[in-house]
């Protein structure tokens, strides 16, 4: 069964997961950008993000996946939370997809605070069967990597991927 992580990551904790998770399950792998540059001063991107939830606009198109989403059945997603949720833009990659039939496996990287970011990722996966997310955090603990190894594993279990 082909699958693909599929992340974004601004300060390189999701990266380090999810190249963890593409060398363990053999997946193909994927980076999602940010379609703006992002503001380095991490209080002016708060702000930013915060004004986004508030102010959102209209909806727009979603925006294009820089990979052929029919290839795969199961994704591994990964972003860190923002305000207890994915980033807007990161979303917005995954409205594209036709989740009908497919397997999410999702994580997250994280301060601490969980907001209702499993819900919003249902949300926008109609269709799909969404496992239980990993949670890592920033500062993460050795069990933790462990942990984050034998949740890899089950996915290989459900793929029926060698590592
Ligand atoms: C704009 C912004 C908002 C954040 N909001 C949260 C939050 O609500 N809860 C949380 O636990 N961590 C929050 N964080 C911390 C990040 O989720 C955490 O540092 C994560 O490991 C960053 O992953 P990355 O290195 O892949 O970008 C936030 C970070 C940023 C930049």
């Amino acid at each position: 069964m082909k699958s693909i992580v599929v992340y974004f990551s601004r300060s390189g904790n999701t990266r380090a997961m999810a190249q963890i998770a593409q060398s363990r399950t053999g997946s193909d792998i994927c980076e999602l950008l940010s379609p703006e540059p992002l503001p380095q001063d991490i209080r002016i991107l708060h702000d930013n993000v915060v004004d986004l939830k508030l102010f959102p606009g209209k909806k727009s198109d979603p925006l294009p996946l820089p990979f052929d989403p029919d290839k795969y059945a199961v994704f591994i997603i990964g972003s860190p939370l923002w305000l207890g949720t994915y980033p807007d833009f990161f979303i917005s990659y995954l409205e594209s997809i036709n989740w009908r039939g497919r397997k999410v496996f999702p994580f997250i990287s994280f301060g601490g605070t969980r907001g209702s970011y499993y819900e919003r990722l249902k949300e926008v996966c109609k269709g799909a069967s969404v496992d239980l997310p990993f949670e890592m955090h920033t500062t993460s603990r050795s069990e933790e990597a462990r942990e984050f190894e034998l949740w890899l594993d089950k996915i290989n279990n459900f793929t029926g991927n060698i590592k």
